[in-house]
């Protein structure tokens, strides 16, 4: 198949490379000509594992190409995907459509009948209706609009496309259905299983799958405050609850709050949509408010574990990007605690392996230590609050020698707290019992 894919971020260049690698024709678009050099030239625009191996393979086998010629990668394509930003609109919580509907007036100029315009990013429901509505005063009218949500986790990108737990399409007639399953044959061999449903419910299914998962961390983590209270351990009752296959095991590691570019986005825009549709979702609603205020109150945690109060004293932070694997900032439970530790007048010092180029830009004040060892030298505590796995086998004993104040306060339940403990710390983890809170 030959596809164009509008929008070179995350979403767009990640299925982009994996559509080639099945063998089909890819052109990525982007009005940012910096990208597209650099890609051309093989530097990727985000740290992704296996994605630059992947883009220059395919890149050179001819089946991927990057232009900001949107016209030219449009007119020959038999489906084009719209993979843009949809991020949180200013004032009101609701996607901000405008990159998607721009691209689809552009793309409305030079696309040939037949082609299938498929939106990947994250669009409310009925995006799909304004489209068609924006192609027809366009003038064309053989067109399909179809949904095709992803459900990629940063970090792990390439592996969650080419093995997902299943592929959803919402299409509303049968041309662009075959499309899309002729695109997605490759994973069919792979027994993925593909949802072929309504345009708007696909388009309500990413929205519901991301806020079903915010309400499991968020649950685990009002669970993990309970349990410091009540003298029991959250990661036990996380896997005593989790083997239920009811239940599942995933998603419910406590820690810091969620972050990212996706639950805190998409948790807010579906809430905009029930608000638009009159119809109250409560457990979202609370669930919004709970990982903000738990994001806010990590810092009393780190000033509880100090003794009440954090100014002079040096803290070393372990991982700043909202989650292992990737140099993704956005909403990273790392900056309202960094930023709240600094005006209570603590000096940080931190490290991540990826992610101090983006930090910089979001932090000021703050240095940036060269590993874990060098954030702890000196310091009066020690805080995880990305769980990279680095992070996860450090020598605590050498950390203890190194810290002034003998503290590790463990965001992520990295260590078993006996361990850090016996290697001479003091140790704080989330939700695991009174004892070890103090
Ligand atoms: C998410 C969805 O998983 C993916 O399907 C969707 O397409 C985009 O949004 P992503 O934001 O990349 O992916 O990261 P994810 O691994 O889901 O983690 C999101 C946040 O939740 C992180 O801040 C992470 O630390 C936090 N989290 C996750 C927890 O605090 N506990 C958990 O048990 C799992």
């Amino acid at each position: 198949m030959r596809i164009a894919m509008i929008g070179t971020g995350y979403v767009g260049l990640v299925s982009g490379a994996c559509f080639a690698d099945f063998g089909h024709q890819v052109t990525c678009v982007d009005k940012d000509s910096a990208k597209i050099e650099g890609l051309n030239a093989g530097v990727m625009p985000i740290w992704e594992p296996g994605l630059e191996a992947l883009v220059r393979s395919n890149a050179e086998r001819g089946r991927l190409s990057f232009t900001t010629d949107l016209p030219e990668a449009v007119k020959s394509a038999e489906a084009v995907f719209i993979a843009v930003g949809t991020p949180t609109r200013r004032g009101d919580g609701h996607a901000d459509l405008t990159f998607v509907f721009d691209a689809v007036r552009e793309l409305a100029m030079v696309i040939r009948p037949g082609t299938v315009v498929v939106t990947k990013s994250t669009v409310p429901v009925g995006t799909g209706d304004q489209i068609e509505t924006i192609l027809r005063e366009e003038g064309i009218t053989d067109i399909s609009v179809a949904s095709n949500p992803e459900f990629l986790r940063e970090g792990a990108a390439i592996a969650d496309f080419k093995h997902p737990d299943r592929i959803v399409v919402g299409a509303e007639d049968a041309h662009s259905q075959d499309v899309l399953r002729e695109i997605y044959r490759p994973l069919f061999l792979n027994r993925a299983p593909i949802l072929i449903t309504g345009r708007r419910t696909a388009e309500l299914t990413k929205y519901a799958a991301n806020a079903f998962l915010a309400v499991k961390i968020s649950f685990i983590n009002e669970i993990a405050d309970l349990c410091e209270a009540v003298d029991a351990d959250v990661q036990d009752v996380a896997r005593g609850i989790g083997l239920d296959n009811r239940i599942g095991a995933k998603f419910l590691h406590a820690g810091p709050g969620y972050g990212g570019s996706c639950f805190p986005k998409d948790t807010l825009a579906l809430l905009k949509t029930a608000d638009l549709a009159g119809v109250d979702q409560r457990i979202v609603r609370t669930t919004v408010e709970v990982n903000d205020r738990r994001k806010e109150q990590m810092v009393e945690r780190v000033v509880g574990a100090l003794g009440g109060d954090v100014a002079g004293k040096r803290i070393g932070v372990l991982g700043l990007a909202f989650k292992p694997n990737t140099d993704d900032m956005r909403e990273a439970p790392s900056i309202p605690l960094v930023n709240g530790l600094v005006e209570r007048g603590a000096t940080l010092s931190a490290f991540d392996p990826v992610a101090r180029e983006q930090a910089e830009k979001v932090f000021t004040g703050v240095e940036f230590a060269n590993d874990a060892y060098a954030a702890a030298e000196r310091s009066d505590a020690l805080v995880i609050v990305t769980e990279w796995d680095e992070f996860r086998a450090l020598d605590l004993e050498r950390i203890a020698e190194l810290l002034k104040g003998k503290v590790l306060v463990d965001l992520r339940n990295v260590y078993d707290p006996d361990e850090a403990e016996s290697a001479g710390l003091t140790y704080y983890g989330v939700g695991r019992g009174r004892i070890l809170h103090r």
